[in-house]
């Protein structure tokens, strides 16, 4: 029994019970361990399907190129599927990732051009704008925008929610996930309330970012737009992935809270994990903790691996730095 390619890998990751970070928690939280995926990120999951979604539409011919704007993962997944199907990639990225996740993106063959942060998003140096450009001046390139792609939703309600709802048995009452293009928190939702209509979803934001104010008032309110640290979730831009409706409530979490969680996860459950595994644990958890009752269970998405963060929160020097330790 073998696999045709890697990306045959995609999916089926593990759920897993946390057993220590949840003291003093009624009921059974369990995390949903994206970093089984080849790609070592829950992104792999919607990066093949946007692929094969352009191909079946026309849009991406033998030759092309794939063009997008990442924080590093949604990269690393296009370039595992452009490997396999014989693409050209080229990624645009902010410059507060992780140094690692650009020389990961080099490693498997996509060019990486690296923009700054503090601009807006419609400024021409942003990397939505690079993305943009680019697939504007060259031939036979696609722009998959996995913010507004609904393939990207689509592969988590196609996926990611039969998953858990397998996996639990139908017993997941409560869902938790980080939210940037809002694809995994709403595709998987999507399927799990159409079983389950009582299912709770919590979506984790950050402190910088626009989505919860948005939620409570309807709001866009740019004064919640500051820089922030954590990376992958959190927005300045309200993605047409984020389907409001879907998503319950909002919490907000520290950069600093995330990151000692994040390292709380690897020392006492074992998960090696990234930044925002932090946010959306350190998030669900406040939340269970006065809501979640002895028969509920939670599920939290875990999106990404450490190793694309050792240079910061797994660095004591770095976390010293910031104060945080
Ligand atoms: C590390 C990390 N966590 C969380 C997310 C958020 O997932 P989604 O874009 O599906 O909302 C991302 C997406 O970029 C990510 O890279």
């Amino acid at each position: 029994m073998y696999l045709n390619n890697i990306v045959e890998a995609i999916g089926n990751t593990p759920l897993v019970k946390l057993n220590k970070v949840t003291d003093g928690i009624k009921g059974t939280i369990l995390a949903k361990v994206e970093y089984f995926n080849p790609g070592n990120s829950v992104k792999d999951r919607m990066a093949l399907k946007m692929v094969e979604d352009a191909e079946k539409a026309g849009l991406l011919k033998p030759g092309g190129t794939i063009i997008e704007g990442t924080s590093g993962n949604t990269g690393m997944g296009l370039a595992l599927a452009a490997i396999a199907k014989g693409y050209k990639c080229i990624f645009t990225m902010s410059d507060k990732q992780s140094k690692e996740k650009q020389d990961i993106l080099r490693a498997v063959g996509a060019e990486v051009i690296v923009c700054p942060t503090n601009v807006a998003p419609d400024d021409p140096r942003s990397y939505y704008s690079v993305a943009r450009k680019l697939n504007q001046e060259i031939p036979n390139s696609i722009y998959p925008n996995q913010y507004d792609n609904p393939s990207n939703s689509a592969a988590h309600y196609e996926t990611t929610g039969p998953e858990l709802w397998e996996q639990t048995e139908g017993k997941i009452t409560h869902y938790a996930a980080g939210v940037g293009t809002g694809g995994t928190i709403c595709g998987t939702a999507q399927y799990l309330k159409e079983q389950n209509p009582n299912l709770i979803t919590v979506g984790l934001d950050t402190y910088g970012s626009v989505f919860k104010k948005y939620k409570e008032t309807g709001i866009f309110d740019e004064n919640e737009i500051y820089p922030y640290k954590t990376e992958g979730i959190g927005e300045d831009i309200l993605p047409k992935n984020v389907n409001f409706d879907l998503i319950d409530l909002f919490i907000k979490v520290s950069d600093k809270d995330a990151a000692l969680m994040t390292r709380r996860l690897a020392k006492e459950e074992g998960l090696f994990v990234g930044w925002s595994c932090g946010s959306a644990v350190y998030g669900a958890l406040e939340y269970a903790k006065e809501h979640l009752k002895e028969d509920d269970t939670m599920v939290i998405v875990l999106p990404d691996h450490g190793t694309r963060y050792l240079g910061k929160i797994y660095n004591d020097d770095w976390m010293r730095e910031q104060g945080w330790l």
